[in-house]
């Protein structure tokens, strides 16, 4: 598995990002950020289709974060975003994915700090099984094909995806689905 990271954030000055980091409230995350906010309906598989469940979906400054052409199956590609010290995992799985881009719907991106207590997923990902983990911390693993929805661990919550845009040969990051941690727990302290 070889790894590489792209540099691939928003243009924002540092000082202005740890104002949005330790201001966001879940209110301010609905609306901060020069960021549109939509709620987007995500299907389950099975049985549970029956009941949609609505993610929040925060919409970034759009960024090129890679090319079909020089994406690789089961090779992940490190990049940050929407800020610099965000980072996420964009990967190939070759089997059509949940939030899935690109011509067989199989090109996924989410964030690497687990929601549990923010472990660090970096470098876990599982090609055989499309996940990303476990969890060094309390071996969470995640279903990178299911909106990144927990397989086992402690976790309750799913991983936050990026939301990719395919243009072309170029993948664009769009948007984040879901809350990335310590984004929302700051806030609560200024609450
Ligand atoms: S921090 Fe990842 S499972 Fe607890």
């Amino acid at each position: 598995m070889t790894e590489k990271t792209i540099q691939a954030h928003a243009e924002r000055p540092d000082p202005e990002h740890e104002r949005d980091r330790q201001c966001m409230s879940r209110r301010q995350f609905l609306l901060a950020g020069g960021a549109m906010v939509t709620l987007a309906a995500v299907g389950l598989p099975g049985e549970l289709m029956a009941a949609p469940l609505h993610a929040l979906r925060a919409s970034y400054p759009k960024v090129k974060i890679g090319s079909l052409s020089a994406l690789k199956k089961g090779a992940p590609v490190n990049f940050n975003y929407p800020y610099p010290n965000v980072r996420n995992v964009l990967v190939k799985l070759g089997v059509r994915a949940g939030g899935g881009s690109g011509p067989e719907r199989d090109i996924v991106a989410f964030n690497q700090q687990c929601p549990h207590m923010g472990g660090p997923l970096d470098g876990t990902y599982k090609d055989a099984h499309q996940a990303l983990g476990p969890c060094p911390l309390h071996l969470t693993t995640f279903d990178l094909t299911r909106y990144g929805m927990v397989i086992s661990g402690q976790a309750t919550a799913s991983l936050p995806q990026i939301v990719l845009e395919v243009q072309g040969d170029d993948i664009y990051a769009v948007g984040v689905q879901g809350l990335v941690y310590g984004y929302a727990a700051m806030t609560a302290k200024r609450a």
